[in-house]
């Protein structure tokens, strides 16, 4: 079977990082393009980290784009206090030699997408939804065209991680958000409720450390980094590996469970901003617009991204 064909838009941010490093070195996926967005650090800062992991993988044919530096109405909320000043703390990658392509990240999206046949290009957003939102508001037409979007963002039964009620990704751009949850696109969400369940234990984390790699290295210092400050508010085992759910999602299905339901974004509220308001009872009559995952086969999915890290520089 040929590799299916993938967009990542990211925010780097480490675990975009390992959902990169994971879908560069699974042969079934083909990368045609990874699309940065302002989100956890600036995008001056995830367009340089988008590219200097993808050198890391060695996959430098894959081009790296800049896309929306804010969201579609409300000024940019960053997230320095998890990921560090440069968004890619923990472990330090030399200055990329891999040049950003000229081309607008959301240019790229819908070019792609009308180049390649109907039903046979899938997103992956891991940021906020600004390109994306951006891509389908200015080209209607490629809506029906996308396989599927696979993102990562939002929750029900965590709630928020940035306020009470929102999960970051989609409380910095809840517009975006709410464009592509009436885009009739076919969404699998990987919600806090499922990545809160992927925790890199002390094993887990070693089982990274050991590769032996400079993948390895990388993500075991990015990991590191990153859990402190979840671990410090959740007093849990090991912080969330949230971003490379999607990938693993693409690659074995069978490792979650959710729910299809209908899935809306609150943008008007102060209070709760930026919640996904999830019909998971289905105690309305809303039509269904979203595969809505709760659980992760957490062993299987640490099992896939260590030996996939494995095949790396
Ligand atoms: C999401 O927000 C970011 O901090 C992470 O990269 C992830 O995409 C988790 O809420
Ligand atoms: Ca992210």
């Amino acid at each position: 079977m040929s590799p299916r064909k993938i967009i990542i838009d990211t925010d780097p941010g480490q675990d975009d990082a390992v959902a990169i490093l994971l879908a560069l070195a699974s042969p079934e996926l083909e990368v045609l393009g990874v699309t940065a967005v302002a989100g956890n650090v600036p995008l001056e800062l995830t367009s340089l980290n988008a590219r200097k992991v993808v050198e890391l993988s060695g996959k430098t044919d894959v081009p790296v784009f800049a896309g929306c530096e804010k969201p579609l109405a409300h000024r940019l909320t960053t997230a320095e206090h998890v990921h560090g000043k440069t968004g890619l703390d923990g472990a330090d990658l030399p200055e990329p030699q891999l040049a950003l392509q000229e081309r607008h990240a959301v240019d790229f999206i819908i070019d792609s997408l009308r180049a390649e046949a109907p039903g046979s290009v899938t997103l992956c957003p891991l940021g906020p939804l600004t390109n994306i939102a951006t891509a389908l508001r200015r080209a209607p037409d490629i809506a029906p065209k996308i396989a599927e979007i696979v993102l990562m963002g939002g929750a029900y039964f965590e709630v928020g991680n940035i306020t009470p009620a929102a999960e970051f990704n989609i409380y910095v751009d809840p517009e975006a958000a709410d464009i592509v949850f009436k885009s009739g696109v076919p969404l699998t969400v990987m919600s806090l409720d499922v990545t809160h369940k992927a925790l890199v234990t002390r094993p887990r984390h070693a089982a990274f450390a050991a590769l032996g790699n400079a993948a390895g290295q990388a993500v075991a210092g990015w990991v590191g980094f990153f859990e402190r400050f979840d671990v410090a508010k959740y007093g849990s085992d090991g912080g969330p590996l949230h971003d490379p759910t999607t990938i693993a999602y693409l690659l074995d299905p069978t490792l979650f469970t959710g729910r299809h339901i209908n899935v809306e974004i609150e943008t008007g509220s102060p209070l709760t901003r930026g919640m996904t308001v999830a019909d998971w009872w289905g105690v309305t009559d809303r039509a269904p617009n979203a595969t809505f995952m709760g659980t992760i086969d957490a062993p299987g999915f640490f099992k896939l991204l260590t030996e996939r890290l494995a095949a790396l520089p």
